[in-house]
């Protein structure tokens, strides 16, 4: 706390170091007056660091951070502006944030700017965009019901009766009609899950024997090659939630990780829980904010998710695989949306992540969010 000495002004700059935020101040030489915990690791530096270099040393010259500051400088009132491009070689590419930015009240040449990252942000509006997306093919999986399985039943069984009757080489022909006829069906099926309105059946799940679970299942059926590392919190909580759907939706993870690690030569699956108090969201159609601290990771060590994919693969038909349905990650963010939680992926060459984030038992038990 060496940037307070006056024990009167260490409680702000701790409430302010508390926030998850990146909040600086800049003087009007450009440099760095002030900076809580959240800006030194946006910034990748410390206080002592950052206090010797302008706020233009990251920001790229075309950045609209810079006319922000100005802007707000000038006219000594408040601006707030989102999607807010920060992407510099400093910085980092693709690099995104929502900006407050305000005259202090003591000193108005001095200009405190607020950051929300937009990882964040974006992952909430993806994740209900995942939903709508899982909608979509509510409506078509029904359909398909109908209109599809009820004339393959129909087709499965004439192949079957001219198989029967017919000649060895018949019989390759109609045992090609009846095995493509059953993986349509198997199609069909995993899309009817997206029609199942009904309310989920949910009890506290203990989280690691979920995982348990998940891990015997791959390390016997797709994971055979596959070093499995576990990464627990011993102390996490049980989630309120549906076992079976649960592991249905890890060994979808498991799966696309063992799937990407093929050509790995030491292919590692993690499996992550952590207790992470920090995120809270907004449920769907009320007000009231829930939080998410149950954070369960799945990681692998393969190529990444192609960049041009990222902000696709939770939805239905999206597959880079020659045999794959793409309805993998579609279904995972269905259910985990369908317990209240959300799903985010984390991708590059080397390191993938998808990260659950699940409300536990006992918060929605009595009520309360934490
Ligand atoms: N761990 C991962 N590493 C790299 N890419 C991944 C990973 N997980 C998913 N993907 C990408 O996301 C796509 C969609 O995954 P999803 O599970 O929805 O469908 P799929 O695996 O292709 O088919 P299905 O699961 O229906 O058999 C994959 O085709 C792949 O390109
Ligand atoms: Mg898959």
């Amino acid at each position: 706390m060496e940037r307070h000495p006056d024990q009167l002004e260490q409680l702000p700059v701790s409430v302010l170091d508390a926030l998850p935020h990146p909040v600086f101040v800049i003087a009007p030489d450009g440099r760095f007056e002030f900076t809580n915990a959240a800006a030194e690791q946006f910034f990748q530096a410390s206080f002592a660091v950052l206090q010797k270099r302008p706020l233009d040393y990251y920001l790229s010259q075309s950045s609209p951070m810079r006319t922000l500051i100005e802007q707000v400088r000038d006219s000594r009132s408040p601006v707030s502006e989102y999607h807010v491009d920060v992407s510099s070689p400093r910085l980092g590419e693709d690099k995104w944030v929502d900006v407050y930015v305000a005259p202090l009240v003591e000193n108005p040449v001095n200009v405190v700017v607020w950051l929300q990252v937009r990882s964040m942000a974006d992952t909430l509006d993806r994740q209900l965009t995942h939903r709508g997306a899982a909608r979509t093919v509510t409506g078509l999986a029904s359909m398909l019901a109908h209109e599809i399985k009820n004339p393959l039943s129909g087709i499965r069984g004439a192949a079957q009766l001219l198989e029967a009757a017919g000649s060895e080489d018949d019989r390759t022909l109609t045992r090609l009609i009846t095995d493509e006829t059953d993986r349509i069906v198997r199609l069909v099926d995993r899309m009817e899950v997206f029609s199942d309105e009904r309310p989920v059946e949910r009890d506290p799940v203990n989280v690691h024997l979920m995982f348990d679970h998940v891990k015997e299942l791959t390390r016997s059926g797709f994971g055979r090659e596959v070093q499995i590392v576990e990464n627990y919190d011993p102390s996490l909580p049980p989630v309120l939630g549906n076992r079976d759907q649960l592991v249905q939706v890890f060994l979808n993870l498991t799966k696309n990780a063992c799937e990407a690690m093929s050509g790995v030569e030491k292919p590692v699956l993690t499996l992550s829980t952590a207790y992470q108090p920090g995120m809270r969201m907004a449920s769907p159609g009320s007000r009231e904010r829930v939080s998410l601290p149950i954070a369960l990771t799945v990681s692998d060590n393969g190529p990444g998710v192609p960049r041009d994919m990222q902000s696709y693969i939770f939805d239905p038909f999206v597959t880079s695989k020659q045999n794959g349905s793409g309805l993998g990650l579609a279904l995972v963010a269905k259910t985990i949306g369908d317990h209240g939680g959300v799903i985010s992926c984390d991708s590059q060459p080397g390191a993938t992540h998808f990260r659950v984030l699940m409300p536990t038992w006992s918060a929605q038990m009595d009520g309360t969010d934490d």
